[in-house]
């Protein structure tokens, strides 16, 4: 059993294997947190029902922190449920409805003592899991007016320390950059009004209070599965309290629950651990393979895909060159990029235009799908069915598909338009062409883009312009959802201009993600240090391309570039017809390296050894009796020779062999005096892979 309830105490308790949640009603029925932390009994749990008050002068707040603040009675914070009923009167007061416990599902039902609105306040735990599910449900149990509902978080959470807050920020080629730093005090607001999850921000968040490091310390920590626009918003008092909420959407929308109508939000998990952010990253990364990717037990195949290879340039001949190189080269699944389709022979016009670009491929993709598979690779299409160039026949022949406002122009980015997927018109026409062109052809993967952010995000004629927010992604996950289940071999890449989409409601539909446009392998070792922290490595794509970087224009010898993809998902992205034969033979060689390791990389459980910036930065990975550390140097300083990387995670009892060396190790001298590197070149970029097996 794993939800508990003390009727008297009017307490619940959730267990996790690790920790327990604890929140109980107020007098006035408000739900309020108890606990998040350590494992408690319900027992236990009762002696903190009634906290010392908190509110020693008026103008203090209340005593414990409400599971939805909703901006009724002496609440000041961050409020996570903000609603205006018609005749102007804002807030909630509670009343409590009752509770279901269904396994590891607890529902209170609660709803407004004086208006027609239910709030069913949700939590879900399981039982190898540390996270703990929570979101909220708003319905409209009246007749007459719409209620407005101006912020409907998932939840607030309440960890008892967090002076500490990381999270990711970055931009377009720099995702994922890892921030640790000092909570101000006042309100912090991480968010994106993009439409999309964004490359700037991610929606997850930990707090510790200053003293975690990557292997101990207690970490509180909440990830949102939302792909549009998000805010969290943390608070911390001068006297260090904390308390977060998060949800969909941000500051300024507005929307209208009718009557009758019920809107769910979606989930915002929170995970605590007492092993540090790498044992966070862990509790993580098992979630998310057990219970949020959709094949978690696949490998992940070695894709090629040719977009740094011929840009905009496609034609089946050039197609089927690169196609011809990626197989002897190891790859396994090539993917034709943009290009193929409409009048798209550059970014200005033909997206909409989903018809085989006959110029390009006379014959129609048949022949190039033909030719990949007599290669003995699968097929994959790159596909952006969310947009629109206004130099397109779908957008002369629906202007009003896009997300625009009446009397505002229609920015373009990229030279673009954002379909309103919202309307079910135009989801249903995305449906229905996705669906034939996968029925059509034999395509086993869909490498799905998302390559601007909404702009004048509005729907007119709607009633509720602002619904688009929610609606759009809503569509777009019923769509995803029902072409994978119409074509379950099909495998999808997430990608939005790189990693501008990564969260974990677009992990629950796709395989895997582009983790960057950014393919220098230098950049990637940040970026991949910040993915990993909650996002597992399995669904981290990584391609090998050219040296100079067609975006850095950083030299990097191809071994080194090689090593940083093979910590990932492998994948090939460059012009291969102007590789050497030295450099093809390497590539074959390399790829072949990962196909034995990649069992360990993909499934296995990584420790970020370092950080991203060490003079030699090591990340391990560990698969039952298999350990794979990877070594990196980009500057070499000095010439002084390398530390050993102490590893992590290993039996101090048991002795490991080098499978390439047949050097021995002791766990012990491992763990506590490090892997010595001396096998990494001199010299700057140089890298190393080690292969250990415990003996
Ligand atoms: C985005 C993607 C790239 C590529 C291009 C094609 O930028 O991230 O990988 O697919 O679009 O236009």
């Amino acid at each position: 059993m794993s939800v508990f309830h003390d009727a008297e105490r009017r307490l619940w308790l959730l267990r996790t294997p690790h920790s327990s949640y604890a929140l109980r009603l107020d007098d006035g029925d408000c739900p309020r947190a108890v606990h998040w932390g350590a494992p408690l009994t319900l027992e236990q749990a009762a002696e903190i029902v009634a906290p010392a008050p908190r509110d020693i002068s008026s103008f203090h707040g209340g005593p414990s922190d409400p599971e939805l603040p909703a901006q009724t009675g002496a609440s000041f914070g961050p409020a996570s449920l903000q609603v205006r009923f018609a005749d102007g009167a804002g807030g909630v007061e509670w009343r409590f409805d009752g509770h279901e416990i269904d396994g590891g599902h607890l529902r209170l039902r609660l709803a407004d003592r004086h208006y027609p609105l239910a709030i069913t306040l949700h939590y879900r735990v399981r039982e190898d899991s540390d996270v703990i599910e929570r979101w909220t449900e708003l319905s409209h149990t009246g007749q007459g007016e719409p209620i407005e509902v101006q912020r409907c978080d998932s939840a607030s959470w309440s960890p008892p320390r967090g002076t500490r807050l990381s999270h990711v920020v970055g931009a377009w080629s720099a995702e994922n950059q890892l921030v640790r730093e000092e909570l101000p005090v006042g309100e912090t607001v991480l968010t994106s009004r993009r439409g999309a999850t964004s490359h700037q921000a991610n929606p997850w968040l930990m707090l510790d209070d200053g003293t975690a490091t990557e292997e101990q310390g207690e970490v509180w920590s909440a990830a949102l599965a939302w792909s549009g626009s998000w805010r969290i918003t943390v608070q911390r008092t001068p006297f260090d309290g904390v308390v977060f909420t998060g949800g969909a959407g941000h500051e300024g929308l507005r929307t209208h629950l009718g009557p009758g109508e019920t809107w769910t939000s979606p989930v915002f998990s929170g995970l605590y651990g007492t092993a540090g952010f790498g044992g966070v990253s862990h509790a993580w990364h098992a979630h998310v393979l057990e219970h949020v990717l959709p094949h978690p037990q696949e490998l992940r195949p070695i894709v090629y895909n040719s977009w740094e290879a011929t840009w905009f340039d496609v034609n089946v001949d050039g197609q089927l060159a690169l196609a011809k190189l990626a197989a002897s080269a190891g790859a396994e699944l090539f993917v034709l990029d943009d290009g193929w389709f409409g009048a798209r022979v550059n970014d200005w016009a033909g997206l909409g235009d989903w018809t085989v670009n006959r110029d390009r491929f006379p014959q129609g993709l048949g022949q190039l799908i033909e030719g990949v598979h007599a290669y003995g690779m699968r097929f994959g299409l790159w596909v952006e069915p969310e947009m629109v160039n206004p130099d397109s026949d779908l957008y002369r022949a629906h202007p009003d598909w896009v997300i625009h406002m009446p009397n505002r122009t229609r920015t373009t980015m990229r030279n673009q338009l954002v379909l309103n997927f919202g309307r079910p018109d135009v989801a249903a026409w995305a449906h229905e062409w996705l669906d034939r062109l996968v029925s059509e052809h034999e395509i086993d993967f869909l490498k799905w883009d998302f390559n601007r952010s909404f702009t004048e995000g509005g729907w007119p004629d709607s009633g509720d312009p602002d619904r688009l927010w929610d609606a759009h992604v809503r569509n777009l996950y019923a769509l995803l959802d029902r072409l994978r289940a119409d074509h379950p071999h099909l495998r999808i890449e997430g990608c939005s201009g790189g990693g501008g989409r990564v969260d974990l409601g677009m992990l629950a539909r796709v395989d895997e993600v582009w983790t960057s446009d950014n393919t220098d392998a230098v950049d990637r070792v940040s970026i991949q240090h910040g993915f990993t922290q909650v996002y597992p490595v399995r669904a981290m794509a990584a391609w090998v391309t050219d040296s100079p970087n067609p975006l850095t224009r950083r030299l990097v010898p191809l071994r080194f570039r090689f090593h940083v993809a093979m910590a990932g998902v492998l994948a090939l992205g460059g012009n291969l017809t102007r590789w050497s034969q030295e450099e093809l033979a390497e590539a074959a060689d390399l790829v072949a390296q990962y196909r034995l390791i990649r069992p360990v990389v993909q499934h296995g459980v990584v420790h970020r050894l370092t950080p991203p910036d060490a003079p030699v930065v090591g990340v391990q990975y560990s698969l039952g009796e298999q350990v794979v550390v990877f070594a990196y140097r980009v500057n070499t300083r000095f010439g002084h020779a390398p530390w050993p990387l102490r590893l992590r995670g290993l039996d101090p009892e048991a002795r490991y062999r080098d499978d390439d060396t047949g050097a021995e190790h002791s766990g012990a001298v491992l763990l506590a005096h490090g892997l010595p590197l001396d096998r990494l070149p001199r010299g700057d970029y140089a890298s190393l892979v080690v292969r250990l097996t415990r003996m």
